[in-house]
């Protein structure tokens, strides 16, 4: 059976203890969601945020991890450490981490090794910048980002791909319909032969996903969910996009 469609929340560097009044709300309003539903705080509110939620049904997730299971690396998170504290995701590869810290393809997939053997699901990110679109670059981009950030040992059970558009993240832009169909249907391609059970591989849109266009997103073919950062915040934004999924 495939698996269910994913909304996923990306918090970035928001929210805080009394932000996860969100939750509470988020699970008030979609008490049973027919997609599954994960939020990605800020690594100190993961536990917290695991917590609160209870039985509910949202899953919990970080928004990065460090390659290495422990040792001398001031600041990084482990990814057995997340799982420890309640998560069952990492978001890997953001464009913003690429950006702000210079992470590789290669750090990705090492990123991504290190979540599986902890037992979590790698929601590995790729994307285009405007200047490669407007180039024509954008499918070699992304080609070379998923052969690049996707490990060895991936499967669809361990691994989700979200494409987010560099451009779109934000800014209120979204791609066309036609524009995310290309991308996703080359990104099924290519996951063939990369990743065990390819065809149930969830791959999620990114950048400005907002409850006015969720719905007109998710009609597009190979479209299984969504990356939603600023709308993810209040389940007054976040609970419709759940439930157009
Ligand atoms: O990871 C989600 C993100 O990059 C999209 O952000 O605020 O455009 O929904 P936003």
């Amino acid at each position: 059976m495939a698996p269910r469609k994913l909304a996923a929340g990306n918090w970035k560097m928001n929210g805080d203890l009394a932000a996860l009044a969100e939750v509470d709300r988020l699970l008030a309003a979609h008490p049973a969601p027919a997609c599954e539903v994960l939020l990605c705080p800020p690594a100190p509110l993961v536990q917290a945020m695991k917590a609160r939620i209870g039985g509910g049904a949202i899953a919990v997730g970080g928004q990065d991890c460090h390659a290495r299971v422990s040792g001398a690396h001031t600041g990084d998170v482990s990814a057995a450490l997340l799982k420890d504290v309640g998560a069952d995701y990492v978001i890997l590869g953001h464009s913003e981490r690429r950006a702000d810290h210079g992470e590789s393809d290669a750090d990705v997939a090492a990123k991504a090794t290190a979540a599986h053997a902890a037992g979590l699901v790698a929601v590995i990110c790729v994307g285009e910048t405007e200047a490669q679109r407007d180039a024509g670059e954008t499918l070699a981009v992304i080609a070379a980002q998923l052969a690049g950030s996707i490990p060895q040992g991936a499967t669809a059970a361990n691994t989700v791909i979200a494409y987010e558009p560099v451009w779109a993240i934000g800014t209120g832009r979204t791609p066309t319909s036609a524009q995310i169909a290309e991308v996703h249907a080359l990104m099924r391609e290519r996951l063939q032969g990369a990743v065990s059970g390819a065809d149930d591989v969830r791959l999620l849109y990114g950048g400005s996903v907002k409850p006015g266009n969720a719905a007109e997103i998710f009609a597009i073919p190979h479209v299984d969910g969504a990356l939603v950062g600023g709308a993810s915040l209040k389940a007054a934004d976040f609970g419709p996009i759940v439930a157009a999924l």
